[in-house]
């Protein structure tokens, strides 16, 4: 079976299409586009969502055109899965709006799917290629195609979900089954990094800029001057919620009140780093523990965080939890996440909608994972 995939959720446009038999456990990448919008989003500091619709909608056909060549080709196209929610609205509209049209041409089905249900996939996603690659150089007339598996995850399990827009905890008994534990009561975490980043004078998305920062932190000899240490706001709250306001507010009254050179500002990334690390960590064990996890998946773009990745790997070393975190190509947006949960639905016998139906979708900006078709 063939997918084509389609993610234009918020700042990336990514198409790509894999080819899989159904029953089985792996796929195989035929192509994987993507074009990101953040130098354009950087000037401003953020992503403004009516310049990231401008952009998807001038790169989509580029992109499919690389995808598909020549229009016949969408004969072999057996389903689509396009990014529905949650997202930027206009955003999303425009990945909704091609798939409706491809499909009421084409007399294709389509699979609209949860861009968080993707980071979860995304990241038990592991390459079958790693290990053949460098064989495959020495003889590089061989084109290597790209082939990924599900690793197997054991339930109960827990997901913590990090991205620019979300920061939650889902409960899953078994596949294909969420329930929010917990999340954010303001800021997601991403959104946080963004901010302080802007704070302290750094380019947009913050997340990779403080974490580059605070290695360098890491490195520095002197110590933290105590007037600069952050709060680890709801640690002990005894729920499972978050909350990042209040450190983001922090940083900027600190930054107000104090001179910081370079030196001081990397040991203050470290300490904001630390900081998100420790509650992070703290909530997610303790989500562990009550639902008797054998399994921890954390997706979403801050997921490519090296420090966070590092302690929560300790973490569940201690706990003999199996920790599925992406791989750094898919843990930000892309269009491989996407199409691998709608391999995930068709070996879980869900029915993508027909034609018709499929004219029906609508963006949902705020869409849950509670309610995923399974
Ligand atoms: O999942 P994603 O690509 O888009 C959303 O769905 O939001 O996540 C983007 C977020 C941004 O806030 C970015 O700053 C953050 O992920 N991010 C990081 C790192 N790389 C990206 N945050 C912390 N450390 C990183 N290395
Ligand atoms: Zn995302």
């Amino acid at each position: 079976m063939k997918i084509l995939a389609i993610e234009t959720s918020c700042d990336e446009t990514a198409i790509c299409i894999i080819n899989f038999r159904k029953g089985s456990n792996s796929f195989t990448v035929e192509k994987n586009v993507l074009i990101s919008q953040i130098e354009i989003h950087r000037e401003y500091g953020g992503v403004y969502p009516h310049m990231a619709k401008r952009e998807h909608i001038k790169n989509l056909p580029i992109l499919l055109e690389q995808v598909i060549g020549d229009e016949k080709n969408f004969k072999s196209v057996d389903a689509i899965a396009v990014t529905s929610g949650p997202g930027l609205s206009p955003a999303l509209w425009t990945g909704i709006e091609i798939t409706k049209k491809i499909s009421a041409e084409y007399n294709i089905p389509v699979f609209p799917i949860n861009h968080m249900e993707g980071h979860i996939y995304a990241s038990t996603l592991l390459n079958k290629n790693s290990s053949k690659i460098k064989k495959v150089k020495a003889n590089s007339k061989k084109e290597l195609k790209q082939e990924y598996y599900f690793g197997e995850v054991k339930y109960p399990a827990i997901s913590l979900l990090i991205s620019g827009g979300h920061t939650e905890l889902i409960f899953m008994d078994k596949e294909m089954s969420y329930k929010k534990i917990g999340a954010t009561l303001d800021d997601a975490v991403g959104e946080a990094f963004d901010k302080v980043a802007r704070t302290l004078g750094y380019p947009y998305p913050g997340g990779p800029e403080i974490s580059k920062r605070a290695e360098m932190g890491r490195k520095v000899a002197s110590t933290l001057a105590e007037e600069l240490r952050l709060p680890r706001p709801m640690l002990h709250s005894n729920d499972l919620n978050f909350s990042f306001s209040g450190l983001k507010t922090s940083v900027i009254n600190k930054v107000e009140k104090y001179e910081l050179d370079n030196e001081k500002k990397d040991l203050f990334c470290m300490e904001f780093e630390n900081a998100v690390t420790d509650v992070l960590t703290k909530k997610t064990r303790e989500a562990l523990y009550l639902y008797n996890a054998k399994t921890l998946i954390i997706g979403g773009g801050v997921s490519a965080n090296n420090h966070i990745r590092n302690v929560m790997q300790k973490m569940c070393d201690e706990d003999g939890v199996k920790l599925y975190i992406p791989g750094r190509e898919l843990s930000t947006d892309n269009a491989l996440m996407i199409a691998a949960t709608a391999f995930a639905k068709v070996n879980n016998n869900v029915l993508a909608l027909n034609m018709l139906e499929s004219q029906n979708i609508k963006a949902e900006p705020n869409m849950n994972l509670d309610n995923v078709s399974k």
